[in-house]
C-alpha cells in the first residue's frame, strides 16, 4: 500500500478542475514501448527517418511497416490499471460537478479503450489515416488489412495514405492544443504522468499550469526535467500509483462527508 501526503489527497478531493498530461510511460505497463527509456523506440530507430514527412517521402514502405508493427502491438495489448483509474477519476469529478481534462501525447487510443472521454490527443492517433497529399481521411483499418506492406493510395488523388499522427516538424492540431492550454491555465491540480516532458509544446503545459497557480504533481518512476519544479512527486509506475491514489482520494472524500 502506497502512502500519499495528506495535502495532496486533500487538494485532489477539493479540486474542481484537474488537468492530466500523459505520455508513453502510462502505456508501458500494457506492453507498449516508450521512446526515450533505455529500451525505448528512439534507442533503436532514428525519429527523422520514421516520424517525419521527409522520412516518409524517402522511404514510404519502411515508415508504413513501422506503423503497421506498432499497430499490431496496440491491437494486441489492453489498457492497464493506470488507464482505468484515470477514466474512473474523470467520471468521479464529473459526478461531483467538477472536471478532469485528459491531455495525452499517446497515439495508442488506450485511454479511449479504458473509457476516458473527450481525450485531447495532442499528437493524433495511430488508428486513423489520411491522404498525405489532399488530406482527405481514409478509412483504412489495420485489423482488416494487417498485411499491407506499403502505404495505400488515395482514391481521389492517388497520394499516399499516412497515419493520423503528428510527425516531427508538423503543427499540433490547433483546437486541441488551445483546449489543452485552457485546461492547464484553469486547473487546480495538474498531473504529469509517464512523460519525459521533453517534447514541446506538450512539455510546456505542466509549468504553464503551475504559473497559473495549480499544484503540480508528477507520477514517474524516474526523474525528469520537470521533477524539480513539481510540488509532489510520486516516484512509482502509474499502473500502481493511480489506482491507489484514486482509492485514497475516495476514502478521504467519504470520511470528510460523514
Ligand atoms: P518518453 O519515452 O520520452 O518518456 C516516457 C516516460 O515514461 C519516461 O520519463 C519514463 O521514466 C516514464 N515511464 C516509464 N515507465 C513508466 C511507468 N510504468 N509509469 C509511469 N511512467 C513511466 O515518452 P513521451 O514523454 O510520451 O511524439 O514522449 C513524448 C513524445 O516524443 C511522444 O508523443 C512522441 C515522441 O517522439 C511524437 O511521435 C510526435
Amino acid at each position: 500500500m502506497m502512502t500519499f501526503h495528506q495535502h495532496l489527497l486533500r487538494a485532489l478531493v477539493e479540486a474542481r478542475a484537474v488537468a492530466v498530461l500523459t505520455g508513453a510511460g502510462v502505456s508501458a505497463e500494457s506492453g507498449v514501448a516508450t521512446f526515450r527509456d533505455p529500451n525505448g523506440l528512439w534507442a533503436k530507430f532514428r525519429p527523422e527517418e520514421l516520424a517525419s514527412m521527409d522520412g516518409f517521402l524517402k522511404n514510404p514502405a519502411l515508415v508504413w511497416e513501422w506503423y503497421q508493427a506498432r499497430r499490431e502491438v496496440i491491437e494486441r495489448v489492453t489498457p492497464n490499471p493506470g488507464h482505468y483509474a484515470l477514466a474512473a477519476m474523470q467520471a468521479w469529478y464529473a459526478e461531483r460537478g467538477g472536471a478532469l481534462t485528459l491531455i495525452t501525447q499517446n497515439v495508442d487510443r488506450l485511454h479511449h479503450r479504458a473509457g476516458s472521454t473527450d481525450v485531447l490527443e495532442l499528437h493524433g492517433n495511430i488508428v486513423e489515416n489520411y491522404c498525405s497529399r489532399c488530406t482527405r481521411p481514409h478509412d483504412y483499418r489495420y485489423s482488416d488489412n494487417p498485411d499491407v506492406k506499403e502505404p495505400p493510395r488515395c482514391s481521389y488523388c492517388g497520394g499516399m495514405i499516412r497515419p493520423a499522427v503528428v510527425w516531427f516538424g508538423e503543427m499540433l492540431p490547433v483546437n486541441i492544443l488551445a483546449a489543452a492550454h485552457h485546461a492547464a491555465e484553469h486547473c487546480d491540480v495538474f498531473l504529469s504522468i509517464g512523460t519525459s516532458a521533453e517534447v514541446y509544446p506538450a512539455a510546456g503545459l505542466p509549468l504553464e499550469a503551475k504559473q497559473h497557480g495549480a499544484l503540480l504533481v508528477e507520477i514517474n518512476p524516474h526523474p525528469t526535467v520537470l521533477t524539480r519544479y513539481a510540488d509532489e512527486v510520486i516516484a512509482a509506475p502509474s499502473g500502481e500509483a493511480l489506482p491507489q491514489l484514486f482509492e485514497q482520494m475516495r476514502l478521504l472524500s467519504s470520511a470528510a462527508s460523514i
